[in-house]
């Protein structure tokens, strides 16, 4: 059984016991519908407490039935009849209660709650909205404008703010159960407050409402979910109790069956099975508790304070005593744009030993190169680790192009040897392209996703090639995005096209920003080895001195100290002789020709070998290169344009 049972002196305990998250599928609101009537029936019973098994309540519905028609009893009408009982229902919440299991919360009479409890309702996040009257119960409870955050704004309240906003009703200790069977038998010996939907729910404020609007919808950045959770607490403002629940129920299962649900729940899975690769179950992972990292430019700064995040102590070592001060001023910069107490940010600075020279990591556990991209360069540097660090220390290099088994030619222990490519700024993004070579060994494989938890990162896999996975979409989509434009599509236009799909950016705006000389020095370094790379337009815009913002000019042009792209004359002189007359293009087509561009690099990427499975390429777009969330990545977009032929 998914739901127990438990009778203690005129107080029935139900607790929900469906591992891993004791979310509501199916067996578990049959059994709860059939309680309540069981209960209420039962004349030694005055009260229940519904709690959940293990470390939290309830995770939400089970979000693996989403893909199917709902199969009764539904949620909202298994609230109802918990709203509904003769016998008092009391929620005792330790962890989390989030969506549908802080919705059935809500149906109970009173909430009781540990201090580390966390009430949610992340809906918005899977491209829903909340479907079981959190947009209704939750604004009687706690008022319209925090209804407002928690809903469509994805704001989590722990114990302590639940009680202040009156949303739960007292901070209990553990023993949870025990503790809320006494307070059971305290509310029984008083008169029961109505059932939260009968409470009244204040009229709002226009100017709020509007504020809250403006603030939802450019927070979406396109997204259905987050302005229509607003609209559906503003529709039951309007229109009352039964008709809110009505509007909130359609609109929820109308988004359950949209596509860009589908994504958010597929990344959602993809995300967490990312973290435990298969080949690698049963596989001891090294103990980390010391890392180095040597180089402290962009990138070792980055890894720095992402190890620091995760309260890793950090050795820091850089070629000469400035570049070490600079790079120890960068950390600290980086530090003070987070949220920590005085005492909070020595401690996490205090973590960091700078050093000259390679003998302080002698006794690190894992060491992460990010010195200058460039073989010797490297090379050299794991020449001194090879014969500083212990030889159980797992050594890594951050290269962005270079070989992993170039750079660890001739490194005793090789099997120690991995690539941790993290992407820039690394402290902030989530992606962790892991590169093993064929001689790393399945525990260093192993404590390199386990690194990845630590730091709240995702991990991908990726083998040997040249960019490996992210990068090598990359440059497709860019050259894509040129061919485009050889063909007569304005700059603009594909970047407008890119930013209405969802991007952040267009491919232009974003090389603008980067720079464009890095890859036209990637390109020149080819030609000097004697490939043949054909001319492109990004090389005349750099052989005339364009290279982006940073010599206020690139495929745009850019007036001082604005970032804002405008349309130049002259980049269009210099790239005419290489372009067609110009045309119009669909925003559609746009998409759809960068988008199978990407697709078919990922494609031979699978076939490769290079990336194990096609989530793999789409949890490297969304999480390193800003392929909106919403549209599940350029593997699953081909896979839905597939379906549709
Ligand atoms: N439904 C189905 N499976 C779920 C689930 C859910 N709601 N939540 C988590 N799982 C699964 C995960 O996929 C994972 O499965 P595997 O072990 O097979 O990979 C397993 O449970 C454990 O999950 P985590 O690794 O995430 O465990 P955690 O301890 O780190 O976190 C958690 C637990 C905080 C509950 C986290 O899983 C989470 O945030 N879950 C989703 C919460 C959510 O969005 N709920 C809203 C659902 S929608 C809803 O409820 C709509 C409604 O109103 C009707
Ligand atoms: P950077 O030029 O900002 O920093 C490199 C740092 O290494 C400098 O501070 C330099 O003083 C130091 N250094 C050089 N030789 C050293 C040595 N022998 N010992 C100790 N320190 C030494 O370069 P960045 O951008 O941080 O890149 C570092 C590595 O990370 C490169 O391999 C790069 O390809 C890779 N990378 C860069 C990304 C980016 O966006 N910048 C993204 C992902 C990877």
């Amino acid at each position: 059984m998914t739901v127990k049972l438990e009778r203690r002196n005129g107080i029935a305990v139900v607790t929900i016991d469906n591992p891993p998250v004791n979310a509501l599928g199916r067996a578990v609101r049959e059994q709860l519908w059939s309680l309540v009537g069981e209960l209420d029936d039962d004349a030694s019973v005055r009260a229940v407490v519904l709690t959940g098994a293990g470390k939290l309540f309830v995770g939400g519905a089970d979000i693996t039935e989403f893909d199917r028609p709902v199969e009764p009893p539904g949620l909202p009408e298994l609230i109802a009849r918990i709203e509904a009982a003769a016998k008092p229902w009391v929620a005792a919440i330790r962890g989390v209660a989030l969506g549908g299991g802080l919705e059935i919360t809500l149906g109970c009479r009173f909430r009781v709650a540990t201090a580390d409890a966390r009430l949610a309702l992340p809906e918005t996040t899977l491209g829903i909205i909340p479907g079981a009257g959190g947009t209704q119960r939750l604004p009687r409870l706690i008022g319209i404008d925090h209804a407002i955050q928690v809903v469509a704004e994805n704001l989590t309240l722990g114990g302590a703010r639940a009680i202040e906003l009156g949303l739960v009703d007292r901070l209990v200790d553990e023993p949870l159960v025990d503790n809320a069977e006494v307070f059971a038998h305290e509310v029984l010996t008083r008169p029961l407050p109505a059932p939260v939907s009968h409470r009244p729910l204040a009229k709002a404020d226009p100017v709020l409402l509007q504020e809250a609007e403006t603030r939802i919808r450019r927070a979406a950045r396109g997204a259905a979910a987050p302005p229509l959770a607003l609209a559906a607490l503003r529709f039951g403002l309007d229109h009352g109790f039964a008709a809110g629940m009505a509007n909130e129920r359609a609109v929820f299962l109308d988004l359950r069956a949209s596509p860009e649900a589908a994504a958010l729940r597929y990344l959602f899975f993809a995300e967490r099975a990312a973290l435990r690769p298969p080949d690698l179950r049963g596989v001891t992972s090294l103990p980390v508790g010391r890392v180095g990292v040597v180089g402290g430019g962009t990138m070792g700064v980055g890894i720095a304070a992402a190890l620091r995040n995760a309260d890793l102590p950090v050795v820091l070592v850089e070629r000469d005593a400035a570049s070490l001060a600079r790079g120890m001023d960068a950390l600290r910069a980086v530090r003070k744009k987070g949220r920590l107490s005085e005492q909070e940010a020595k401690g996490w600075i205090g973590g960091v030993t700078g050093a000259v020279g390679y003998e302080a990591l002698a006794d690190c556990d894992l060491v992460i190169e990010a010195v200058f991209e460039d073989l010797a360069v490297k090379r050299a540097v794991f020449a001194e680790l090879g014969r500083i660090c212990r030889p159980d220390a797992v050594l890594a290099t951050n290269t962005s192009y270079i070989d992993p088994r170039l750079i660890a030619e001739g490194l005793p222990e090789p099997g120690r040897f991995i690539g941790l490519h993290f992407f820039s700024p690394a402290q902030v993004m989530k992606l962790l392209e892991i590169v093993p070579t064929p001689a790393t060994r399945p525990e260093v494989l192993a404590t390199a996703f386990d690194l990845a938890r630590r730091l709240a990162k995702i991990p991908v896999r990726s083998g040997i090639c040249d960019g490996f996975i992210g990068n090598r979409i990359l440059r497709r989509y860019r050259a894509a995005a040129e061919q485009l434009l050889r063909d007569g599509a304005a700059a603009a236009a594909i970047d407008r096209a890119m930013r209405g799909f969802g991007f952040a950016m267009g491919p232009f705006e974003m090389q603008d920003m980067a720079g464009l000389d890095i890859s036209f020095l990637y390109r020149e370094a080819a030609r000097a080895r004697g490939e043949t790379v054909p001319e492109t337009p990004g090389d005349l815009l750099v052989r005339a001195g364009r290279k982006g913002q940073k010599t206020g000019g690139g495929w745009y042009d850019y007036a001082p100290g604005d970032r804002t792209p405008q349309p130049s004359s002259e980049a269009a002189r210099i790239l005419a002789p290489m372009l067609a007359p110009p045309q119009t293009l669909a925003p559609e087509a746009i998409v759809e020709r960068l988008l199978a561009a990407m697709a078919a690099e990922g494609q031979a990427i699978l076939a490769e070998g290079i990336a194990a499975i096609p989530t793999d390429i789409d949890l490297v777009e969304v999480h390193g290169y800003g392929f909106p969330r919403r549209r599940g990545g350029p593997m699953f977009q081909a896979s839905r344009a597939a379906n549709r032929t």
